[in-house]
C-alpha cells in the first residue's frame, strides 16, 4: 500500500480500542523488521524516523526506504517524523513525504511551544498531515544519570527522588483544553509518567493523568517512552511481589490501552534486540566475514520484539491480510 495518513489509523485505533505501535528506524533492517512483523501479525505500524536517525540515514533514503517497504506490504504504515524539535525539521519532513509530523516545544515555555507548534499545524494540514504535539515533558533517562544508584540495574523502578521529577514533568490537566485548541495539534504527546530510553519495562504510567486528559480532549494521546513502561497486570503483580507498590492511580501498559491511549512509541526495546540478535550470532562465530550474517539474526529479533508489542496493544489481526508473496512468485516465475 502507499503510505497512509497518521490520522487515519489512529482513528481506527480509537474507535475499536486498541493502540497502534510506533516504532523508531534507524536502517533498512529496521524498517524491514517494522513493516514485516506488522504484515505478519496483520497490524497497523508507523515507522518513524527521528532527526537523528535522518542525519544517520539522510532525509530522501529515509523517505525512499520507508516508503517502498510500505509499498511491499498489504497493511496501513505511516511515515512519522518522532520529536522534531525545530519548525525547519517539520517543515522539510512535510515536503520529504512523511505522513505524520511531531513537533516536540517540550523544552519551550508554554506559550512558545504554542506559537511554533501551531504553525507548524497550519503548513502540514494545507497538506492534509497531521501534526503530534508535546504537552508537558518526557525526560530521557540520561537526565536523571547522577541521581540514579551506582548499580542501578532496571530491574526495578527508578528512585522516588527522580519519580518526583517526572511528575513535576507532567502534562497539566489545566492546560489541554488551551494547548489543543489553540494549536490546532491532531495528537498529543502527553507526558504522563513514562521515562525516555528506559533499558528493561518497570516504569509505570500515571493513569489518572491520562484519564484527566482524555477528560479534557478527544484527540489520540500518545505515550513515550514506552520501553521502560511496566506492560501487564501480571508484570505489576510479579513487582508487587518483589516489594515494589505502585501507587493510586498508577498502572501498567496494558490498563493505559484500556483507558485509550492509541499510539505507543517504542525505540530504545528494538535497538536492544537488533544489538542481541548481532551480538548472539557473532558470539557463535567470531570469525565471520559476511556482515549479513550477524545483521540477519538482529533483524529476526527486532521483529520477534515488534510482533509482541503488536499483540499487547491488541493491533495485531486488526487488518485482513492479502498475501503479496504468491503473487510475486507468479510474476517472477519465467518462461519454461
Ligand atoms: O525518543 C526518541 C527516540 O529514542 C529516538 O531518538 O534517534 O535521537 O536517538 P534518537
Ligand atoms: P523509548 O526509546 O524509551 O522506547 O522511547 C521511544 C520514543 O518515545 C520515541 O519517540
Ligand atoms: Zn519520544
Amino acid at each position: 500500500m502507499s503510505l497512509e495518513i497518521g490520522t487515519v489509523v489512529l482513528k481506527e485505533g480509537l474507535e475499536k480500542r486498541y493502540a497502534v505501535g510506533a516504532f523508531n528506524a534507524n536502517s533498512a533492517e529496521y524498517v524491514q523488521a517494522i513493516t514485516q512483523a506488522a504484515e505478519e501479525e496483520g497490524s497497523p505500524v508507523i515507522v518513524q524516523i527521528s532527526p537523528g536517525a535522518t542525519r544517520y540515514l539522510g532525509l530522501e533514503l529515509a523517505v525512499a526506504i520507508v516508503k517502498t517497504a510500505a509499498e511491499m506490504v498489504s497493511i496501513p504504515a505511516v511515515l512519522h517524523l518522532d520529536h522534531g524539535v525545530t519548525y525547519e525539521q517539520n517543515i522539510n519532513a512535510l515536503k520529504a513525504g512523511f505522513t505524520s509530523l511531531m513537533y516536540d516545544g517540550s523544552e519551550l515555555p508554554l506559550e512558545e511551544n504554542i506559537k511554533i507548534t501551531a504553525s507548524i499545524v497550519k503548513e502540514a494540514h494545507l497538506r492534509g498531515v497531521p501534526v503530534e504535539a508535546e504537552l508537558g515533558k518526557i525526560p530521557k533517562i540520561e537526565e536523571f544519570e547522577d541521581m540514579l544508584p551506582a548499580d542501578y540495574d532496571y530491574s526495578y523502578p527508578p528512585p522516588q527522588d527522580i519519580q518526583e521529577k517526572v511528575i513535576e514533568l507532567m502534562a497539566k490537566p489545566e492546560d489541554v483544553e488551551r494547548f489543543v485548541e489553540q494549536t490546532g495539534c491532531d495528537s498529543l504527546a502527553a507526558a504522563i509518567g513514562s521515562i525516555h530510553g528506559m533499558k528493561n519495562d518497570v516504569q509505570p504510567l500515571y493513569l489518572k493523568r491520562l484519564r484527566e486528559i482524555r477528560q479534557r480532549t478527544d484527540i489520540p494521546i500518545v505515550c513515550h517512552g514506552s520501553s521502560g513502561v511496566i506492560r501487564t497486570r501480571r508484570d505489576v503483580e510479579e513487582l508487587e511481589a518483589r516489594g515494589y507498590k505502585l501507587s493510586e492511580g498508577w498502572g501498567c501498559m496494558e490498563d493505559a490501552i484500556k483507558e485509550g491511549l492509541v499510539k505507543i512509541n517504542i525505540a530504545t526495546a528494538v535497538s536492544m534486540s537488533f544489538l542481541r540478535g548481532m551480538k548472539e550470532a557473532w558470539n557463535k562465530n567470531p570469525n565471520e566475514k559476511d556482515s549479513r550474517k550477524i545483521t540477519s539474526p538482529g533483524r529476526d529479533a527486532m521483529k520477534e520484539t515488534i510482533k509482541g508489542y503488536m499483540r499487547l496493544f491488541g493491533s495485531s489481526g486488526q487488518i485482513a491480510i492479502t498475501p503479496k508473496t504468491e503473487e510475486l512468485e507468479e510474476v517472477t516465475e519465467g518462461p519454461e
